[in-house]
């Protein structure tokens, strides 16, 4: 039985003082969640003050990126060593907007991926698609090819403990949800290519998030589908409402 996982992606928000007052305000909402694994992951500058504000309760930590390297002469980077010691569990990989704004390749998800596993870290690998690609319909063959090259390398031991998030870009931040269908859909697709990389068995403890635009409204029918475990949420994880998406 896969443990459902809602992760808040806040972006470029927040201050430290800011981040501790929305965390006191969910921590009664969402802080003793057992049913479902819940993530806040804030800028790396709130991270120290996250991680002292959730402790006693059931609240992890999550960076939104890392660099792929141990440490070094990389100018505005941060190793995974600084994250697991600043008391960070998970990490998100290859969110759209890193490899949209950033340049990230799937090759440099595919190192972060292999490095943040070896630091113990917990990855949150991002796939997906945007409308053009939608349209012109290769939505699968893409998000397939993400989810793969992520995982070159990673061992099943390893691989169980990633989650992939789908989230098509054109559903993030524009108030424009996947319907259940699609998500459902690419979610099942993803599950079918970690079959024939992992086998069933592996393939079914993977955890699969949908990202874009979930809200209060619409978190409870996305996470009933087969394949969806959970969510990534941005804007509403800003927000109370961030329970109401947890309780779903
Ligand atoms: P959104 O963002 O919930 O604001 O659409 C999701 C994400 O980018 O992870």
């Amino acid at each position: 039985m896969r443990k459902r996982i809602v992760a808040g992606n806040w972006k470029m928000n927040k201050t430290p003082a800011e981040a501790k007052a929305l965390i006191e305000v969910l921590k009664p909402l969402v802080g003793s969640s057992e049913e479902t694994e819940v993530v806040f992951c804030p800028p790396f500058l709130d991270i120290a003050v996250a991680v002292e504000a959730v402790k006693g309760t059931n609240i992890k930590i999550g960076a939104q990126n890392m660099y792929y390297e141990e440490k070094g002469a990389y100018t505005g980077e941060v190793a995974p060593d600084m994250l697991v010691g600043a008391g960070c569990e998970y990490v998100i990989l290859g969110h759209s907007e890193r490899r949209g704004y950033f340049g990230e390749t799937n090759e440099i998800v595919n190192k972060k991926v292999l490095k943040a596993l070896e630091h113990g870290l917990k990855p949150i690998i991002c796939v997906g698609e945007t409308l053009e690609q939608r349209e012109q319909g290769i939505t699968e063959d893409l998000v397939r090819l993400q989810t793969k090259i992520a995982l070159k390398d990673v061992s099943p031991e390893d691989a169980v403990k990633t989650v992939i998030a789908y989230e098509p870009i054109w559903a993030i931040g524009t108030g424009k949800t996947a319907t259940n269908e699609q998500a459902e859909e690419v979610c099942a697709a993803i599950r079918k290519v970690l079959t024939e990389v992992y086998g069933k068995e592996v393939a079914e403890e993977i955890r699969i998030q949908y990202g874009g635009s979930v809200n209060a409204g619409n978190a409870k029918e996305l996470f009933a589908m087969p394949n969806i475990d959970g969510g990534l949420v941005g804007g509403a994880s800003l927000k109370a409402d961030f329970s109401d998406i947890v309780n779903a």
